[in-house]
């Protein structure tokens, strides 16, 4: 086992919203092969913004057994994102791993939220996740095998004043996960999701310190957490020491929502 796609080796992976933030953390921590030796041939992330990033991140990554691919594109849409992981799959001759991570917010309460800032979060944040994991499942139930994590948040179990979108399209990943899980557990194929607290990322680098402080008071750690937190979670899903998990959703909050 320990040499195919299902072993801990050449696994393939894609990874939306790679450029930035945790989904580059993903992208490294994955192309390092750290975790127990699970190694990867192939990343692809799909990000919609800033080719330098992408050009950047690739140039980073220096493990002579990965090659990392970028693709631009809004998961976001729906013939977008068949025609791109298509192509992916194609380069690839298939995938093993898909992690859907590119999120975005536009918080409000819900008197100031206008029905745009509704409808984008919830097409980049959930539809994208329904987008991608429909054009990868044909694959991977045909080869029996396959890992799919879904980055939630901590919100779309507990809710936020100002996010309703978001934590609405955060809680709905939750739903989708657990149904999916139910669907493809006989085909090989486990779906979890990771549900983070506050991350230091660009995402949070919009609130102040007197909201960060107000924060980190939820936070029995006391902290924020690191992109690379919730990378290490991901990473142990991604391997063959997390077969027998699927449906759950894994915390990576410093104790916030316990
Ligand atoms: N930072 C946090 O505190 C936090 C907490 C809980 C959950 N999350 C979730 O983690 C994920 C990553 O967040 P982050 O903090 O790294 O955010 P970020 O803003 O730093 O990065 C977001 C990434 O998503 C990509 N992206 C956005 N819209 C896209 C689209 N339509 N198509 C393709 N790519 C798109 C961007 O290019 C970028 O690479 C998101 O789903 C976010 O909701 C973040």
């Amino acid at each position: 086992m320990a040499e195919t796609q299902q072993g801990t080796h050449n696994k393939r992976a894609i990874v939306t919203g790679g450029t930035r933030g945790i989904g580059r953390a993903i992208v490294k921590e994955l192309a390092s092969g750290s975790y127990r030796g699970v190694l990867f041939s192939d990343i692809a992330f799909i990000y919609n913004s800033c080719d330098e990033c992408a050009e950047e991140l690739k140039n980073e990554i220096n493990f002579p057994n990965v090659k990392i691919h970028s693709f631009k594109s809004d998961a976001a849409s729906f013939e977008q994102t068949q025609a791109t992981v298509n192509e992916i799959l194609k380069k690839l001759g298939g995938v093993d791993i898909l992690i859907n991570n590119a999120g975005i917010t536009k918080d409000n309460l819900l008197l100031r939220m206008t029905e745009k800032d509704f409808d984008d979060v919830i097409a980049t944040n959930l539809k994208s996740v329904f987008n991608c994991t429909k054009a990868v499942v044909k694959s991977m139930v045909s080869q029996r095998y396959g890992r799919i994590i879904n980055i939630s948040s901590v919100v779309g179990l507990i809710g936020n004043a100002g996010q309703s979108n978001y934590s609405a399209s955060k809680a709905g990943i939750i739903g989708f996960t657990k149904s999916m899980a139910r669907e493809l557990a006989s085909r090989g194929i486990t779906v979890n999701a990771v549900a983070p607290g506050f991350i230091q990322t660009d995402m949070t680098s919009k609130l102040n310190e007197e909201q960060i402080n107000k924060l980190v008071q939820n936070v029995p750690m006391s902290r924020l957490g690191k992109p690379e937190d919730v990378a290490k979670v991901v990473a142990f899903l991604c391997s063959n020491d997390a077969d027998y998990i699927t449906g759950q959703v894994i915390a990576v909050d410093g104790g916030m929502t316990m």
